[in-house]
């Protein structure tokens, strides 16, 4: 769906309702898994008094076990709807590397973020180095998060348990729990990398290459605030 106002703004509708909605959902859950996570990891020092009184980690726990399972089914929820939305909710789950006008693209974009370029290629969808971090931090980054997440989390609930009996395996790949707890722990650092960098050049993208970004992730629509 395409069209062109009065004004010579043209717009096309990109992300429809449930890629919207899962978008900011997930991106709470984020923030919550993120700061908690920081405190499971880093812990605070001990409070006075019986822990069961003020149960300050457990609330921290908590709190992150119940950010992680709209997480996670966020994640489940975006990967079906890849399947029966429009073209550009696929976007986030491959990179064209075996396409010559991908790399063109990449390139052309590399070229723009450098100041190397004057004009930006306009993306209706994502912009070729945009699906590449999100691809490979994003979606790699989320798939190791659940993984390891529900190995741990299934340690704890025990064997016989859901998490445990579909998780449980993970845990001797990556060797024993300390290491998933690293490997947890890395993923942190990689998606903070990536929502500093996601919001940087989304917002950058949005006043320097005029087509709207921000906006977009809010009504659907991305405007392109000049001639094409
Ligand atoms: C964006 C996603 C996530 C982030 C940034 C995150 C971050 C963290 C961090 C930094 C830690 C501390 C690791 C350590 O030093 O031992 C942690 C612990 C943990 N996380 Fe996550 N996490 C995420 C998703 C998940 C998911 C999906 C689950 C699934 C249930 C999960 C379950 C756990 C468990 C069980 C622990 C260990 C708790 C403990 O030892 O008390 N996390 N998380």
């Amino acid at each position: 769906m395409s069209d062109t106002n009065l004004t010579g703004v043209e717009k096309v509708y990109v992300y429809e309702a449930p890629v919207r909605l899962w978008h900011w959902i997930n991106m709470l859950a984020i923030i919550v898994l993120g700061v908690t996570g920081y405190f499971i990891g880093n812990p605070l020092p001990t409070m006075s008094g019986e822990a069961s009184d003020h149960y300050l980690m457990g609330t921290i726990r908590f709190l992150h076990f119940s950010a992680a399972y709209i997480f996670a089914i966020g994640f489940a929820g975006r990967i079906y709807w890849a399947f029966f939305g429009n073209h550009h909710a696929r976007e986030l789950f491959y990179v064209p590397i075996w396409r010559a006008s991908w790399w063109q693209g990449f390139i052309d974009e590399l070229k723009w973020y450098l100041f190397l370029k004057s004009e930006p290629a306009k993306h209706e969808g994502h912009n070729p180095m945009a699906q590449l971090a999100m691809f490979f931090m994003f979606v790699l980054g989320s798939i190791l998060m659940i993984f390891t997440g529900f190995a741990l989390y299934g340690e704890g609930t025990g064997p016989g348990s859901w998490a445990n009996s579909l998780f449980g395996w993970v845990i001797p790949v990556f060797g024993q729990s300390q290491d998933v707890h690293s490997w947890h722990r890395l993923g942190l650092w990689i998606i903070t990398v990536f929502v500093i960098a996601h919001v940087y050049v989304a917002i950058r993208e949005d006043i320097m290459s005029r087509q709207s970004m921000v906006s977009t992730m809010i009504s659907g629509w991305r405007y392109f605030k000049d001639k094409r």
